[in-house]
């Protein structure tokens, strides 16, 4: 399996590291090798035509590697970087770009009219394009994988695909978003928004511009995607009603804690429903916790609700998403 990344930040190098750790159990499962063939960046890339096993292809700067690194683009964009070399499966880890799905989008396209494979964390091209990319996968006999692009570690679309196949999924509601939950959280012991904000950036939850997570796009993506993947609709981000987590207040907050209640920021997906907006949750209803972890509730037509909880961001975690879909790939590529 020839491999090319698309964005070596956090998750591409956490995908890159995951092969690391992981290398003897795919050497275990699979007679064929997982190689890096290819990796961009903003900036620079790195190609590689030899058949080199994982680790004589290492990263991006390392100057161990065996690959030949180019530390400017030279306007090549990542497509022409992608014809430079012959790869099975690309890795989209580049920034999400909600606009126009940015070059991950391009790329995406790319590949899979390549015929090559895709496994994308990259939420903006799902969230955008969907059943275009779908259709095209279908097309050219790929396969299109995204299980990290929603909830990071928390088990999501493959869960509802595959563990319950068969069964009608009524809704899914769900805390999407960890920044906006710990910043919530933190409210109801009594602190304003701003410094709640304040405290998840230092903390190093929240970015230095926070406008995705507190504006609700970043957790309006993920619901769109449920959308078409899960629930089968024709959907785009724009699709989804989104109210953010800035427009709460400590008055609300106390006025919740009086009843018995938190708000949380919910995303829910359902017949009628696209919608992402703070809600007045019970104190003892599942979706009612603390902290950064994403949490979702499934309800189903036959096992009723189902509930999972997970890291929703991070490098490792993020990483268990694409070994999981690469490894379902392998499966069939190498059967
Ligand atoms: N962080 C998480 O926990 C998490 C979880 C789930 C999904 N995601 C998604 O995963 C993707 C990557 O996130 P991240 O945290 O790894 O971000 P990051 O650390 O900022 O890394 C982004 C990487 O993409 C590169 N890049 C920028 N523009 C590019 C372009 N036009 N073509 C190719 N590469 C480009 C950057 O290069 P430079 O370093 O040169 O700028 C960098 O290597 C995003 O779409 C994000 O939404 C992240």
């Amino acid at each position: 399996m020839r491999v090319f990344i698309s964005g070596f930040g956090n998750i591409g190098r956490g995908f890159f590291e995951s092969l690391l750790i992981k290398d003897a159990y795919l050497k275990k499962r699979y007679e064929d090798l997982v190689t890096i063939v290819g990796i961009v960046d903003s900036k620079s890339y790195e190609v590689n035509d030899g058949e080199y096993k994982i680790c004589g292809f290492c990263t991006l700067g390392n100057k161990n590697n065996t690959g030949k690194l180019h530390t400017d683009r030279n306007g090549l964009s990542c497509t022409e970087i992608m014809d430079m070399v012959d790869f099975d499966l690309l890795i989209e880890a580049s920034p999400t770009n909600i606009t126009d799905g940015g070059e991950g989008l391009v790329n995406i396209r790319h590949a899979l009219k390549k015929g090559k494979d895709v496994i994308t964390v990259n939420k903006g091209p799902l969230a955008l394009a969907y059943s275009e990319l779908d259709a095209l996968a279908k097309e050219n006999g790929c396969y299109l994988r995204f299980e990290g692009s929603v909830g990071g570690g928390m088990p999501m679309i493959n869960m509802c695909n595959e563990a319950l196949v068969g069964q009608k999924i009524n809704s899914i509601q769900g805390i999407f978003n960890g920044t906006c939950n710990l910043i919530l959280s933190r409210m109801d012991s009594g602190i304003p928004f701003e410094q709640a904000l304040r405290e998840a950036q230092q903390l190093g939850y929240a970015e230095t511009d926070p406008t995705y997570d507190i504006k609700g796009i970043d957790s309006a993506c993920k619901v769109a995607i449920l959308a078409n993947s899960v629930f089968k609709k024709d959907v785009k981000f724009s699709d989804v009603s989104v109210t953010g987590i800035d427009t709460v207040t400590p008055e609300a907050v106390e006025m919740a804690a009086e009843k018995g209640m938190v708000i949380r920021h919910i995303g829910e997906i359902s017949k009628d429903k696209l919608e992402v907006a703070p809600r007045l949750i019970p104190k003892n209803h599942p979706l009612s916790v603390p902290g950064s972890l994403n949490k979702a509730q499934v309800i189903t037509d036959m096992a009723g609700p189902i509930t999972v909880s997970g890291r929703g961001a991070g490098k490792s975690e993020t990483a268990s998403a694409m070994l999981s879909d690469l490894i379902w790939i392998m499966d069939r590529r190498t059967a």
